[in-house]
C-alpha cells in the first residue's frame, strides 16, 4: 500500500508526523513524502522537520508564495505530474489549507482515493479562505478523518454518507504529548527572557487581521495596553512583519517595552513558550486546540471558530477584534477568573493509531471506483 502525504505549511507538519510514525507500524506500507513548498521560510519549514523527525521530502515542489488563484493552480499542476509517477493507492491531506485543497482536487481528477484528516470542521464563514479550503477537499475526498463530534455532524448534514466518516480524534495532539515534557526542558523562557507563568502569548496572521491598517494598528493598541501589565510575547508570521513594515508601524511596535517581537519559533520552542505562557491571544487555528490540552486560558480573535468545541469543552474564548471585549476578557484572566476547560473525547494521544488503521482498512476494503 502506497501512501503519499501532501504538506505545504507550518500547521501541516505537526499533524502528518505522527500520521506516519503510526502507518510506519503496519507491515506492507509504503510512504512517501511531498512538499509544496507554499512555506519556504526555514524557521517556517525545516525547523519543524528537524524538530518533530520528519523524514526529509520525497518531491519538494519549492512552489512558493502567491495569489491564491495562481498559488493553488501551480501546485496542482505539479501534483498532477508527482501524483501520476508515483501512483499512489491513496493520497493524504491534512488540515485546510490551499496546499491541502490542491492535492484533495488532483487525487479526485485522477480518481485516486484521498483521506483528508481534520475534516468536517466549519466556521461558516466564506471570507476566510480556509473555509473554502475545507468545503472543497471534504467534498471530494473519499475518506473523512474527523477530530470531534461536530466535525461529525457539520459533513452529515451536508449529505456525506456516514460510511465515508471515522472519528479518530486530534493527531495533532498526539504530537503535543509526545514532544511536551522535552519542550518543557529547553532553555526557550529563558533566552526570551520572560518567566513562567507571568507573560502573554501572541500570534497574529489572519488576512483579516493584518492586510487591513485600521484593524492591524487596533490590535496594536490592545498590545499596548496588555504589555503594560505583563509582559507579552510576538512570534511575527512574514505576512504580518511585512504588513507591519508597510503601514509604517513596526516601529511602534518594536518600542514598546514589554512586548517580545521575536522571529518564528520552531515547534518546540512555541509549544515551550505556549505551556509556561498566563494566556494565549492568537488568530491560528491549531492554538485553539493545544490551549485546551494544556488548560491555558485561549482567546481567539476572530469573530467565530471552526473549533468548537475548545469554547464548549476547552479553555477558548472567541473575542474577535472588540478592543473592549479583549480587554475585559483579559482583565478576568488577570483576575484569576481564566477558564478552566477539561480535555475534548479522543484528544488522548492516539489517535494517530486509530488513523493509520482507518486508512488501511479502508484501503483494504476499498469499493472498486466507478466511471
Ligand atoms: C497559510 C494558510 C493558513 C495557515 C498559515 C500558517 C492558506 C490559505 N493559508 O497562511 O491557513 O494558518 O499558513 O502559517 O493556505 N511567507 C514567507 N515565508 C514563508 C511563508 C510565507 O515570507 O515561509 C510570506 C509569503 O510570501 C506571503 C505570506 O507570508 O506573502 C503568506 O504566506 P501564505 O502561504 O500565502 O499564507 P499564510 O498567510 O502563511
Amino acid at each position: 500500500m502506497r501512501f503519499v502525504h501532501v504538506v505545504g505549511v507550518r500547521p501541516n507538519f505537526m499533524k502528518i508526523a505522527p500520521i506516519m510514525s503510526a502507518l510506519e507500524q503496519h507491515t506492507n506500507v509504503e510512504q512517501l513524502l511531498v512538499h509544496t513548498g507554499q512555506h519556504y521560510d526555514p524557521e517556517m519549514s525545516q525547523v519543524f522537520f528537524d524538530d518533530l523527525g520528519i523524514p526529509r521530502p520525497d518531491v519538494d515542489l519549492g512552489l512558493g508564495s502567491g495569489q491564491h488563484g495562481s498559488q493553488t493552480g501551480r501546485m496542482m499542476i505539479e501534483l498532477e505530474r508527482v501524483f501520476a509517477e508515483l501512483r499512489p493507492d491513496c493520497v493524504v491531506v491534512v488540515g485546510d489549507v490551499n496546499s491541502t485543497m490542491a492535492g484533495a482536487l488532483v487525487a479526485a481528477k485522477l480518481r485516486m482515493p484521498c483521506a483528508h484528516v481534520e475534516a468536517g470542521l466549519r466556521s461558516f464563514d466564506r471570507s476566510m479562505p480556509e473555509e473554502i479550503n475545507r468545503i472543497v477537499t471534504d467534498r471530494v475526498a473519499d475518506l473523512l478523518l474527523t477530530h470531534s463530534a461536530d466535525a461529525d455532524e457539520n459533513l452529515l448534514a451536508e449529505g456525506v454518507p456516514n460510511t465515508a466518516i471515522h472519528l479518530v480524534g486530534n493527531v495533532m495532539i498526539d504530537t503535543l504529548l509526545t514532544h511536551l515534557e522535552h519542550a518543557k526542558r529547553r532553555p526557550t523562557l529563558d533566552s526570551v527572557g520572560v518567566a513562567p507563568g507571568a507573560y502573554a502569548l501572541a500570534t497574529l496572521h489572519r488576512p483579516s487581521n493584518v492586510d487591513d491598517r485600521i484593524v492591524l494598528e487596533s490590535f496594536l493598541d490592545t498590545l499596548e495596553w496588555i504589555q503594560q501589565k505583563l509582559a507579552v510575547v510576538l512570534p511575527l508570521h512574514p505576512r504580518t512583519r511585512r504588513r507591519l513594515g508597510e503601514f509604517s508601524l513596526l516601529e511602534r511596535a518594536t518600542i514598546m517595552p514589554n512586548l517580545k517581537l521575536i522571529e518564528p519559533l520552531g515547534y518546540l520552542d512555541f509549544l515551550a513558550l505556549t505551556a509556561s505562557s498566563k494566556f494565549v491571544l492568537t488568530d491560528s487555528g491549531g492554538l485553539q486546540e493545544e490551549t485546551t490540552v494544556l488548560g491555558i486560558p485561549c482567546l481567539t480573535l476572530r469573530a467565530c471558530t471552526e473549533r468548537p468545541v475548545t469554547v464548549s469543552v476547552g479553555t477558548n474564548t472567541v473575542v474577535g477584534s472588540d478592543p473592549q471585549m479583549i480587554r475585559n476578557a483579559v482583565g478576568e484572566i488577570l483576575a484569576g477568573r481564566g477558564k478552566a476547560g477539561t480535555i475534548p473525547e479522543l484528544w488522548d494521544g492516539r489517535a494517530s493509531q486509530r488513523a493509520a488503521r482507518v486508512l488501511i482498512g479502508n484501503l483494504t476494503h476499498r469499493p472498486i471506483c466507478e466511471g
